[in-house]
């Protein structure tokens, strides 16, 4: 058990980032740098039938206008999870098609950007628009069942463990209910920028991303290009939340004009566009039924899940596989269905599938709870388990029981009367207690890393991987200040970087059980070979002095890492921009990251104000191999519950279509005044099997069930449940 906040190598890239001196896609500044700014479509479905840019191109200082009559040459870059690239299939601007409310319809480009956006400002176009459809209770063509979908199979297919339907029907207890998860925008604080230049034939990317290998690899297709012919360098993404996980639309827009005008282009996709451009959390609806004896034993539990997604492409559904893998539930059924609407193709957002599936899943097990007046701490006790239920294999490692057991003595739940709406503050606000668990697959993606050690002390490391705040050049220090006795200020890391290593999506919270047994590994690797050069040194030595001894300025040696049991293969499409990660399920095992979440609210007297007062959190993530960066994780997956649960959602009016709240203002997160105090412990006991450093994941496991903590704690409090999200005052008066 660790205790947070407690030591190790601090976050290493801390000063550069309050100093300023971090520097990020939009930060690039040449004295040649010419600024660009799209104009949008105002229809949410249909075709451009005229645009009109005369007015744009006579704004003083407009260098360049381009609209879909000046790209018939360039490619759509495909979709991530079909072969290709992109957050969504279609690029806009290929053709006069409009998919939906906002997608751009012409770019400009000018010497500032203020003449840019007032050129953009002026464009005027005129549509055929046709009806869309934007609701999850769409008719029955809109909507996709497993069958014949050109997704891979296994993303769809049920997730069948016993007899779900026959062990419900015969369950003496039973729970069946709908929740329903709305649209959410991640909104990182940095935008989507990118700045393209050419130079000598060569185009360089300057973009905050997670994938910047699908960048390289996209554009190469977009544009019909060498991929070595493209470099993107990403050394900072300012949040990424998975909406910076691919490829997109703005990147190819930027590369053709700094290619037409000889000169860098900067475009930044503002907060608005950002909401219409960009993927998003899409909404969904969950159908939980749960079957249990009179004892508090699960027998049976069915999940069935609708999603939206764009009428282009199918952006699977998986919601049911975190929920099968909760507990060891022996009868279980998901099902996962998708509605084809009128939007920018959805994607991953922190937690994609667990956050709403845990909102959902975990309230049925608090309803089931009360059902049965067993403790909903002790009902989830009971149906804790050492075996994947869908799979049969082992876990690698699971302590959810220490995780429950830790919180519960931390928040003091022995205390809890469980009744609803009897704990009272002394100004009569209700008091109300709630606890809630997560998974999160513990997954892990193939690195090809090289390190360095050079006579004057340095050591240079270049690895896959992306720095969007969560600490993964700290996580990478943590281990090489550890192994090679490295001052923190001596160490070169690049990632995000096609120039350094071949770079694969950092993503699914594999980052650190990618790149710590890779930092292990390539640490191990150069010290064996320091010590050929060398024989017979004195133990203890440091790499730079080892160098001296052997006379050599410089020693370089490269590492593979995969994933146990995949193919070499994997190192083929690591090369090629694709995504290879593995996990959950590998040969001999299964993995994941557990959380426990204990929550109190308040509900305040008249007002019916929901506040937060208090959360602990306790994770099973393996070893903690990088303990600050760790902790403000799990700080920041609270918070991300909290909004989820009171403040967020993307606001949509079905007969415009879009998002009507599409800025910070609007968009309603959790301020610093609506954070309370924030307990975070990790049981940090190293899983044996997944990798030799012993961990797991943390960044989206940390999220995974504070919603439904906080729902359970709103019905604790008041007796009311509520089955959507975000709970609001209105739901509790
Ligand atoms: Mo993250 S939502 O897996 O990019």
């Amino acid at each position: 058990m660790t205790d947070s906040p407690f030591p190790g190598t601090p976050r290493i890239d801390a000063r550069d980032k309050v100093c300023g001196a971090a520097l990020y896609a939009a930060d690039q500044g040449r004295p040649d740098m010419l600024h660009a700014a799209l104009a949008v479509a105002t229809i949410n479905r249909g075709e451009v039938r005229s645009i009109d840019t005369r007015a744009a191109r006579a704004v003083a200082g407009v260098r360049l206008v381009l609209t879909h009559t000046d790209m018939g040459d360039y490619k759509a870059p495909g979709h991530v999870l079909a072969g290709g690239f992109g957050f969504q299939s279609m690029q806009p601007m290929l053709s006069n098609q409009i998919a939906y409310r906002g997608q751009p319809i012409a770019l400009v480009v000018a010497d500032s950007l203020e003449a840019a956006i007032e050129a953009a400002a002026l464009i005027k176009a005129r549509y055929d628009e046709q009806p869309s459809q934007l609701s999850l209770d769409a008719p029955a063509k809109d909507i996709v069942a497993q069958q014949g979908s050109p997704l891979p199979q296994a993303m769809f297919a049920d997730k069948v463990a016993g007899d779900a339907d026959a062990a419900f029907a015969r369950a003496g207890v039973q729970v069946d209910a709908v929740y329903a998860h709305p649209p959410q925008h991640q909104n990182p604080i940095e935008l989507v920028s990118t700045v393209a230049e050419w130079r000598k034939g060569t185009l360089v990317i300057h973009e905050g991303t997670q994938n910047s290998g699908a960048i390289r690899h996209g554009l190469a297709r977009q544009l019909g290009l060498d991929p070595a012919r493209i470099e993107v360098i990403s050394p900072q993404a300012g949040g990424g939340f998975g909406l910076k996980n691919s490829l997109q639309m703005q990147t190819l827009f930027a590369a053709v004009a700094a290619r037409k005008l000889g000169q860098p282009v900067k475009l930044v996709v503002p907060r608005g566009q950002q909401f219409h451009d960009t993927s998003f959390r899409p909404a969904s609806r969950h159908r939980i039924q749960l079957g249990a004896d009179a004892a508090g034993t699960i027998t049976a539990a069915i999940h069935e899940a609708d999603q939206q997604t764009s009428r282009h492409d199918l952006f699977p559904g998986s919601y049911a596989e975190m929920s099968a893998r909760l507990y060891g539930i022996p009868n279980f059924r998901g099902r996962e269905r998708l509605v084809r609407t009128d939007v920018q193709t959805p994607g991953f957002m922190r937690a994609p599938y667990e956050q709403p599936a845990s909102f959902a899943f975990e309230s049925a097990i608090d309803e089931l709870a009360y059902k049965l007046a067993i403790d909903p701490l002790e009902l989830r006790l009971r149906n804790d388990t050492q075996t994947d239920v869908l799979t049969g294999k082992p876990l690698s490692s699971r302590f959810l029981a220490e995780c429950l057991h830790e919180g519960a003595r931390r928040f003091g739940w022995r205390r809890r009367n469980a009744l609803p709406a009897s704990m009272k503050a002394a100004d009569g606000a209700a008091i109300g207690w709630g606890v809630a668990c997560g998974a999160y697959k513990a997954a892990t993606s193939p690195t090809m890393a090289r390190i360095a050690a050079t006579g004057d002390g340095r050591i240079l490391f270049t690895v896959a991987g992306h720095e969007m705040g969560q600490g993964m050049r700290t996580a990478i220090a943590n281990v090489l200040v550890r192994r090679l006795r490295v001052a923190p200020d001596m160490l070169v890391i690049r990632i995000g970087d096609t120039r350094g290593a071949p770079q694969h999506l950092t993503a699914g919270s594999w980052g650190t059980a990618s790149v710590v047994p890779a930092a292990e590994h390539a640490a191990q690797a150069l010290m064996e070979t320091l010590a050929e050069l060398a024989p017979g040194h004195a133990p203890g030595l440091l790499p730079a002095q080892i160098l001296a001894l052997a006379g050599r300025e410089r020693v370089e040696v490269e590492v593979r890492n995969k994933a146990p049991g995949q193919p070499d293969a994997v190192f083929g499409r690591l090369q090629g921009g694709m995504p290879a990660p593995m996990g959950p399920v590998y040969p001999d095992f299964v993995s994941m990251s557990y959380a426990a979440h204990f929550v109190e609210v308040i509900v305040e007297p008249v007002t019916r104000r929901i506040r937060v007062a208090r959360v602990v959190s306790v994770i099973d993530c393996g070893r903690v191999v990088s303990p600050v960066t760790a902790d403000s994780q799990v700080r920041g997956g609270v918070v991300w519950g909290i909004g989820a649960a009171l403040r967020e959602i993307s606001e949509v009016d079905p007969r415009y279509g879009g998002f009507l709240n599409a800025d910070l203002a609007e968009y309603v997160l959790p301020v610093h005044a609506d954070i309370p105090p924030i307990e975070v412990a990790f049981i940090d006991k190293p899983d044996p099997l997944l990798n030799a450093s012993g961990v797991k994941g943390l960044g989206e496991v940390a999220m995974v069930g504070v919603a439904a903590a906080i729902a359970n704690a709103v019905y604790h409090a008041t007796g009311k449940r509520v089955r959507h999200l975000p709970i609001r005052i209105e739901d509790v008066l």
